[in-house]
């Protein structure tokens, strides 16, 4: 499996994501084929990769000359997408990032297999369906593979890499490699609910929405917590502010449903409730917080107490969870730190967290939670119990 700089690089779909995609292979040096089925986007997502390109020159981080260069690179089909997709006939590799929508993604690989070549590797950007759901429609599965990007795609250093139970073994290696000259940071990760991020992240939403809705704490205390005890750049209800509750609980319950109700990813009604009222986040004027002009933010309590008890409890159920997907096959140890590290700006991987803060005290901590609680959402990972029992640490 050749992919090289000399592979032509299709990408299918020119909103957010196409168009990062589209411009970072067309910097790696790669000849890209752009197109949408929507009249507009493959514009919208020239104009966006020009003012990248003007900043980047403006900064004096490119040359006119290579910004230039890079632009020209770039085939922007301007005709909307509908049966025709010769365009990507001299493709090594297409990857597809339109709507996160099972049925119209398989017609679109189905499709695609009868334009391109029979070498030709086909990605797919999904964030919540399982890659397997999407190579069974074609005739030639073997060639598919999840090439899992994160928002903004141009900036954000990680690609997850995803193959599924009947990829050919040589391909996640040939598209690794490939992300690496990107200058990417792949990691690999295993055909399960959330791959890596959007599993592991969970509890850092989902148990900030437990203490909020058992009133141990506010929004704003929870937040502050985080940021001051756990150095995250972003509180958890900030963040969920800006990615949009919307989003934020379609991703919640698809791991919820992909994990089989198991209750440690359980959805909140708070943020249903929020969904449903139009309370979006930032994109709507309010969220957890209020956005609109004159709105005051409510105050946290600097309490030094509460604040060490938020803390600890999410980050022991982040532990765990980062824990239990290495236990689970979903990544290896190294992987899954890269992964909220370079993915989701963690201030360190949770894997390294857990050594420095103890194995023995973090299962300290979950116990006490299953003991209150009497819930199986708070079961120690069989992996931290072993690790413990062994007195054995993740990393040497
Ligand atoms: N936005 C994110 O944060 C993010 C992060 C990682 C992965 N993803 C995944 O990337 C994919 C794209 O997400 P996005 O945020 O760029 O969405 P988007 O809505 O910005 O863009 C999707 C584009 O696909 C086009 N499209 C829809 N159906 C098409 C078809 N059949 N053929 C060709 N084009 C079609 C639409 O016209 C639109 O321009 C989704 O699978 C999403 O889950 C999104």
């Amino acid at each position: 499996m050749a992919l090289d700089h000399t592979t032509v690089v299709g990408v299918v779909g020119a909103g957010a994501m196409g168009t990062g995609i589209a411009q970072v292979a067309a910097t790696a040096g790669h000849t890209v084929v752009l197109a949408d089925a929507t009249r507009g986007a493959t514009q919208r997502a020239q104009a966006n990769i020009a003012k990248v390109m003007e900043r980047e020159v403006q900064k004096e981080r490119l040359s006119r000359n290579a910004a230039d260069e890079i632009m020209s690179r770039i085939d922007y089909q301007w005709e909307p997408l509908v049966s025709d997709l010769s365009a990507f006939r001299k493709c090594g590799l297409v990857i597809e990032a339109i709507i996160e929508d099972l049925e119209s993604k398989r017609s679109l690989f189905r499709a695609l297999e009868g334009a391109v070549s029979s070498e030709t590797v086909l990605g797919t950007n999904t964030s919540s369906l399982s890659i397997a759901s999407i190579a069974s429609a074609c005739e030639h599965p073997e060639r598919v593979v999840g090439i899992h990007f994160f928002n903004p795609a141009a900036v954000m250093p990680l690609v997850e890499v995803v193959p599924w139970l009947g990829v050919t073994p040589t391909i996640p290696a040939a598209v690794h490699a490939l992300m690496l000259r990107w200058q990417k940071i792949p990691v690999l990760a295993s055909d399960t609910p959330g791959f890596i991020v959007n599993r592991v992240a969970r509890p850092f939403y989902g148990e900030a929405l437990r203490l909020l809705d058992e009133n141990i704490a506010s929004a704003a205390t929870i937040d502050w917590a985080m940021k001051e005890l756990g150095g995250f750049r972003m509180g958890p209800f900030e963040l969920m502010d800006f990615i949009g509750n919307d989003v934020n609980y379609a991703v919640t319950r698809s791991v919820f449903e992909g994990m089989f109700y198991d209750p440690r990813y359980r959805p909140s009604n708070t943020q249903r409730r929020l969904v449903e009222s139009g309370f979006l986040g930032r994109k709507s004027g309010r969220g957890y917080y209020d956005y609109r002009d004159g709105a005051t933010r409510p105050e946290p309590i600097k309490d030094q107490s509460t604040g060490v008890l938020i803390f600890e409890r999410i980050l022991a159920m982040l532990i765990n969870e980062a824990i239990d997907a290495v236990h689970m096959g979903a990544a290896s140890a190294q992987d899954v730190d890269l992964a909220m590290t370079k993915g989701v700006n963690y201030p360190k991987g949770l894997l390294v967290w857990a050594n420095e803060i103890g194995l023995q005290r973090v299962l300290g901590w979950l116990e006490r939670l299953q003991e209150d609680y009497g819930e199986d959402r708070y079961r120690p990972s069989p992996l931290l119990r072993r690790m413990v029992r062994d007195d054995r640490r993740l990393f040497p």
